[in-house]
């Protein structure tokens, strides 16, 4: 029972099957098969099939869509191009995971910026919106120009109001220069495919997510969403392949013209472009079934789960049980039990389950639109046998 999909999905037929058939025309003829989809014809570029079927998705525009490989890149990314200046800070809070706060440390050492993490909540379970935007209201400095922060957070489940704390984000900046307004920046990768809302319309500015999670994409995918305005704040890390412009410059010796634009910004060298063409497919599947059905079955599922958790008393249920404040995640503990040791004994009974790897684990479950409620059912007995 794969009860966790917050991992990496395993990718659905019409995914499998484009990944399949573009492997197989590499490597029949790997020179002729990238020039025609990478480089000849503007109409034949496959990445621009990729852009739009995630615009669609975002509700936005394909030329606001980056492609990356994870979450970890876009963020890193973002961070590293943002042209920090020295004593400008970036906020962020105690609940983001590893690779946001470390490429936050990463780009503050490199611009001579510094960092700074702001608990939003101190219990999880009785997770308060209105508490949180306190809290994040009373810790911007006139320093802070961004603001780093999860759609969900990966060790409490909790789900964070996306387009609330956009709108406490543009109350902070009405007396602030546009130099010094501060910037929203999300890691979003536990909403993306989860929430039925359009990013493009939540009020962020910058926005990466793997694909390889909840929409069901190929490994090694990922997407960054920002405005042509944002995109213009933004130093590229890494050459891209997917800009006429700055490959046209360099041919002519000159240096690109215009603003940062999303293509700028694709990192490139080669790579497996199966996988990321592949990713068109994955978005398509998810817009197939319907993003408000997919948002409601995962809820509906997770409420299985966290519903069955609250009524045992040998468990600490650490993600809350709104659906509106929770998305696919469940953490808790158990009594007298490790995390490790409790997702060892699920492994043991069938049940595919981890223990979050942060300073403070916990145990995680994660119900997608795979799961049936049967299976959620042999993860309570299990944890329910673990009563002393
Ligand atoms: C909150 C959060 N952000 C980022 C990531 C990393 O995602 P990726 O593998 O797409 O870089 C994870 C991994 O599960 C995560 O939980």
């Amino acid at each position: 029972m794969h009860l966790s999909n917050f991992y990496l999905a395993s990718n659905p037929t019409p995914v499998r099957d484009a990944i399949t058939n573009y492997r197989r025309a590499f490597d029949e003829n790997p020179h002729s098969f990238l020039d025609d989809n990478m480089f000849a014809r503007e109409e034949d570029k496959l990445w621009r099939t990729v852009c739009a079927e995630a615009a669609e998705y975002v509700g936005g525009h394909a030329d606001e869509i980056a492609l990356t490989t994870s979450t970890t890149m876009g963020l890193a990314l973002t961070y590293n191009g943002l042209r920090l200046r020295p004593g400008q800070e970036v906020l962020t809070t105690t609940h983001e995971f590893y690779p946001h706060h470390e490429a936050i440390r990463l780009a503050t050492d490199k611009w001579g910026a510094t960092m700074r993490s702001v608990s939003l909540y101190d219990s999880s379970f009785d997770f308060s919106p209105d508490e949180a935007l306190d809290r994040l209201r009373a810790a911007v400095r006139p320093e802070t120009r961004v603001f780093g922060v999860a759609w969900v957070h990966s060790n409490t489940g909790v789900r964070l109001p996306m387009a609330r704390v956009a709108d406490t984000i543009a109350e902070l900046n009405r007396n602030r220069d546009e130099d010094d307004r501060i910037l929203l920046v999300v890691d979003g990768v536990h909403g993306f495919g989860v929430a039925d809302e359009d990013v493009a319309r939540m009020g962020c500015d910058f926005f990466s997510a793997g694909t390889h999670k909840w929409i069901l994409g190929p490994r090694g995918t990922g997407i960054m969403w920002a405005t042509p305005e944002n995109w213009a704040l933004i130093q590229p890390t890494i050459p891209s392949l997917m800009s006429a412009e700055t490959s046209a410059a360099w041919r002519q010796d000159r240096r690109p013209t215009g603003p940062t634009q999303a293509s700028w910004v694709s990192p490139g060298g080669f790579f497996s472009y199966e996988h990321q063409w592949a990713a068109a497919e994955a978005f398509r599947f998810v817009r197939q079934i319907g993003r408000k059905r997919i948002q409601d079955r995962i809820a509906e599922l997770n409420s299985q789960i966290k519903e069955g958790l609250a009524a045992m008393d040998h468990v600490t249920l650490h993600t809350p049980l709104a659906p509106e404040l929770s998305a696919g995640i469940v953490t808790f503990d158990v009594d007298g039990h490790s995390p490790q040791d409790v997702a060892r004994i699920l492994r043991e009974n069938r049940v595919i389950a981890n223990s979050t790897p942060y300073g403070v684990p916990h145990v995680r479950l994660s119900a997608g639109i795979v799961n049936f409620p049967d299976e959620i059912d042999v993860a309570l007995n299990v944890i329910r046998s673990l009563k002393a």
